[in-house]
């Protein structure tokens, strides 16, 4: 059977509500503080900026990367956008594909096509839900134009590579993972979607040691949202070949960036399929 979650996304009115009236408030309570689309997104950059370039495995388990069990302490403000930092291969600014997978109503599809930093680039948002898709579209055409080509389109994350017109340089997948049917087929899906330095920004639930939150958890499972166990998040990012390079938790609601572990199939540039 559907789960809330998934038939209330499937609504046009719950779907005209949700950024301004439900995200903020579902997630702050999760997180034990104030998040919103806003300080998702900085965050996941500030964690992106510290994940490139890469550190080493050693770096990568510092506290400051990984983060406590509390929530770390706020990351200091960085200037360094990804596209200031040559990408390994060394292919020009701009032309760059970021996908919003789960984009829902698209905020973050939205937010990254228009970015300045981002001209040039193509942002594609994608959600199974047919009505979200509509929605997303309304919202971007109702921001104007934007710095990044902008598109949108019904599909299951499961089947992301055949939706995709070449590798990513971002995949964003914030509020989606948790509920997603088959999190380790997704997971692999992404990582086959990356280029070699692409990364994932993350935005999912995962228990935390140091907080009691088994009635958080079973509300949350009444929507639909599952708590990944630790080593259960950590099982389904080293099985989809993937790393943490940066993290913070703050309560339930974890933020990661992630990236690929080692080399693996890259899509063609051109393949476009679906
Ligand atoms: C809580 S919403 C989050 C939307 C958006 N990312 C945000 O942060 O506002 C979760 C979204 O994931 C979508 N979703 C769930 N499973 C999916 C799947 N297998 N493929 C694509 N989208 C999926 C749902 O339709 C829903 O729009």
């Amino acid at each position: 059977m559907a789960s809330l979650s998934h038939r209330v996304f499937q609504s046009r009115l719950f779907l005209r509500l949700y950024e301004r009236h439900v995200h903020s408030r579902f997630l702050s309570g999760f997180a034990q503080e104030k998040t919103d689309y806003q300080s998702i997104h900085d965050r996941l950059r500030q964690l992106a900026a510290q994940a490139t370039p890469s550190p080493s495995p050693a770096e990568a388990d510092r506290p400051d990367r990984r983060g406590t069990e509390d929530g770390p302490p706020e990351l200091p403000p960085v200037d360094v956008h990804p596209k200031d930092v040559p990408s390994q291969d060394g292919s020009p600014a701009g032309g760059r594909l970021l996908v919003d997978l789960g984009c829902g109503t698209g905020w973050f599809a939205r937010r990254l096509a228009q970015d300045p930093a981002h001209r040039g680039d193509r942002v594609l948002g994608l959600d199974r839900s047919a009505p979200a898709v509509e929605q997303a579209r309304r919202l971007a055409q109702a921001a104007g134009p934007s710095s990044a080509a902008l598109d949108f389109a019904v599909a299951d994350a499961k089947e992301l590579t055949r939706h995709l017109p070449g590798p990513a340089a971002e995949i964003w997948i914030c509020g989606c993972l948790h509920q997603m049917d088959d999190p380790a087929a997704v997971l692999a899906q992404v990582a086959a979607s990356l280029t070699a330095d692409g990364l994932v920004l993350c935005q999912t639930f995962r228990e935390n040691p140091a907080i009691n939150a088994r009635v958080d958890s079973q509300v949350l499972g009444k929507f639909g949202h599952r708590v990944f166990p630790r080593p259960e998040f950590d099982d389904l990012v080293a099985g989809a070949g993937l790393t943490v390079t940066a993290e913070r938790q703050a309560g339930l609601v974890l933020l990661a960036v992630l990236s690929r572990a080692a080399v693996g199939p890259e899509l063609p540039p051109d393949a476009v399929v679906g």
